[in-house]
């Protein structure tokens, strides 16, 4: 992870936005393994995942709970280490890395969404979003990170007087403002409610196809999968579907 640009650039990358075709793998999952070891009883949460994620790409992976969806997304984002195989991110290795490569692979190339906001509760939208670019080497300006999920109007909100749609947003915000190259969201919409889940995936829609962030977004629901350029599907641990979507479907002709 030594100092210089991400594969393909993690700066504005106009050339890739939107882009499911023929750009180039961001990362390069080869049989993936990892076993959670809880006293006697071993968990093997993912058994053997191939996968390549191109720049630009908006992924979703869909699967039941317990399918192994999170074990691999914070595998991918440097959170957490495989048991065995290979995660490449451009020309590095991920896995076996120690935990300050980690970190920085983090902190200059990977947003995270969760389902929860995490903001800090005395800080305004904007002090929120201020906290990463303050240390990131490429940052938007807070207020124009606020201004692509639509919060424009809220900079000096505190979390208590926005809704759950725009906590979510201020944590999109955040997570973007260092223009990453990699957005990985965990059940985004999980805590919200379908109009407002809606208008949260139009924020992360906008940004991967503004930024070229390559996105992925894990979900229950199946019906969102349309608007991405792929879909796939977990089960048990192994990737068992994958669907590439010829055009995306607009998200405002979704409903579920
Ligand atoms: N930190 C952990 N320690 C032990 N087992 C875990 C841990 N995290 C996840 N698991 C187990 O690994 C499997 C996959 O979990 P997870 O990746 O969270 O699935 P999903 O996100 O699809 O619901 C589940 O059986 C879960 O109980
Ligand atoms: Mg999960």
């Amino acid at each position: 992870m030594s100092a210089g640009p991400a594969p393909g650039s993690s700066q504005p990358a106009d050339a890739v936005a939107g882009s499911g075709g023929a750009a180039p793998p961001v990362f390069r999952v080869r049989d993936l393994r990892k076993v959670y070891e809880m006293g006697e009883v071993q968990v093997h949460a993912l058994r053997g995942v191939d996968l390549e994620i191109l720049a630009g790409e908006m992924l979703v992976l869909l699967g039941p709970s317990g399918s192994g969806k999170s074990t691999l997304l914070n595998i991918l984002g440097g959170l957490d280490l495989p048991t065995s195989g290979s995660v490449e991110y451009g020309e590095r290795r991920l896995d076996g890395a120690d935990e300050a490569l980690l970190t920085r692979f983090r902190r200059e190339h990977v947003g995270f969404v969760f389902q929860f906001y995490n903001l800090i509760p005395s800080l305004t939208a904007r002090e929120n979003v201020a906290l990463v670019t303050e240390i990131a080497r490429y940052p938007m300006r807070p207020e124009e990170a606020l201004t692509m999920v639509r919060l424009q109007d809220r900079l000096d909100h505190f979390p208590s007087q926005l809704s759950g749609g725009e906590q979510q947003r201020v944590a999109i915000a955040r997570a973007i403002a260092k223009r990453p190259q990699v957005l990985l969201c965990d059940e985004p919409t999980g805590a919200l409610d379908v109009e407002t889940g809606i208008v949260v995936l139009e924020a992360l829609e906008r940004v991967n196809r503004e930024l070229g962030t390559a996105t992925v977004v894990i979900t229950h629901n199946a019906a969102i999968a349309d608007f991405a350029d792929r879909v796939l599907s977990m089960a048990n641990g192994e990737l068992v579907g994958e669907r590439r979507n010829e055009t995306r479907r607009p998200l405002s002709e979704i409903h579920w």
